[in-house]
């Protein structure tokens, strides 16, 4: 351990990845990491994980930035690492204040990403295939929409303009056995009819919906770094076994076509730092300019690498030698744990 001990600040650290991200960075297998969470509830696995943990208010509230700022100062910070989709915009907006690199896009990027409706347009004009798409409001609009993209005749979907965690997803299908998903299925079933949806959705005052085709096939994603023109480095993955809107199964794949159609997203969106693009089949469906979940090595670790490239310690050309580790086959399954205290 001769290099020196860095303090990394991880924002969200109740989400799903941190337990497994907070790993990685400790057991980089160079040097101490100290680790500084920030979530805003208290009941993260952060708090326990870490060595320091922050409430911080959410991601959404106009204090965030200036709160997490204020953490980087008492705590030493060396560098911030946003987990969450919402922590983006506001930290996006005041990076530069910050003394300190955090590992975020600039804020047209993260707001042309996390407005589904922009990427997908976006996508259609650089001719990535994505799902075709209407922008709408209101009951009314999405039965409209959903006519217009071949309901009935093939079932399609709508989300909020903005969401995370498939929080909004429904895929409306007229031959959905609903009272199959009633009696014999975990509750968070996604697939309703058209009707019920307009029975339960506001006629005005809502979000903005994105009505979609539906994309079909096994989901994958391409998880990266980028320098805000190309990928540094980063390799696809599969995305499987699903349960309550997270994946639990992760497949390392080599596929130069998906890399080259992430080249031309980033560049696009001008991403810089994590990404993960994520397709359904071969429609593109999302675009997070942030950490996803990563299929780890003992010789390659995306987030501490990430890390050392913030701090200085590793040129994009490093980066980009360091491809040929990448193991395809490498597999991820996640699991739930749990700690206990008094
Ligand atoms: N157009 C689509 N076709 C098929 N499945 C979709 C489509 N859009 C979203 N999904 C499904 O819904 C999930 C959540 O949608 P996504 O766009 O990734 O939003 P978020 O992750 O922000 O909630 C995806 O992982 C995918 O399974
Ligand atoms: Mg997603």
């Amino acid at each position: 351990m001769s290099l020196r001990r860095i303090t990394v600040l991880v924002s969200a650290a109740g989400a799903p990845g941190t337990a497994a991200l907070l790993r990685g960075l400790r057991e980089n297998g160079e040097r101490d990491v100290r680790l500084v969470g920030t979530d805003m509830s208290e009941r993260s696995v952060g708090r326990h994980l870490c060595d320091a943990f922050h409430l911080v208010p959410a991601g959404s509230d106009p204090d965030f930035a200036n709160a997490v700022l204020d953490v980087v100062q008492r705590e030493g910070a060396d560098v911030v690492l946003p987990q969450s989709s919402f922590d983006l915009e506001g930290l996006a907006a005041h990076r530069g204040r910050f003394p300190v690199p955090v590992l975020v896009s600039g804020p047209d990027t993260i707001h042309r990403s996390n407005d589904k409706a922009e990427t997908y347009a976006l996508l259609h004009r650089i001719g990535v295939p994505a799902p075709g798409f209407r922008r709408v409001n209101g009951a009314a609009q999405v039965a409209a929409a959903a006519r217009e993209l071949g309901y009935p005749e093939r079932p399609v979907c709508f989300k909020p303009v903005f969401s995370s965690g498939s929080r909004g997803f429904r895929v409306l299908d007229p031959t959905v056995d609903r009272a199959h998903q009633l009696l014999h299925e975990r509750p968070g079933s996604v697939a309703m009819r058209l009707e019920e949806a307009v029975e339960l959705l506001p006629e005005e005052g809502g979000p903005d919906l994105l009505v979609m085709e539906l994309a079909t096939g096994g989901e994958r994603t391409i998880d990266g770094i980028a320098d805000g023109r190309r990928v540094v480095l980063g390799h696809p993955k599969t995305r499987e076994a699903m349960r309550a809107g997270l994946a639990m199964y992760f497949v390392t794949l080599d596929d130069p076509a998906l890399m080259e159609i992430a080249d031309r997203i980033v560049a696009e969106l001008g991403i810089e730092w994590f990404f993960n693009i994520q397709l359904v089949g071969e429609h593109v469906i999302e675009v997070n300019p942030r950490i996803s979940t990563i299929v780890y090595q003992e010789d390659f670790d995306l987030p501490y690498l990430g890390v050392k490239r913030a701090l200085g310690e590793i040129s994009d050309d490093e980066l980009a030698a360091l491809r040929g580790r990448i193991r395809p086959g490498r597999t991820a399954l996640r699991y739930f744990d749990q700690l206990e205290w008094d």
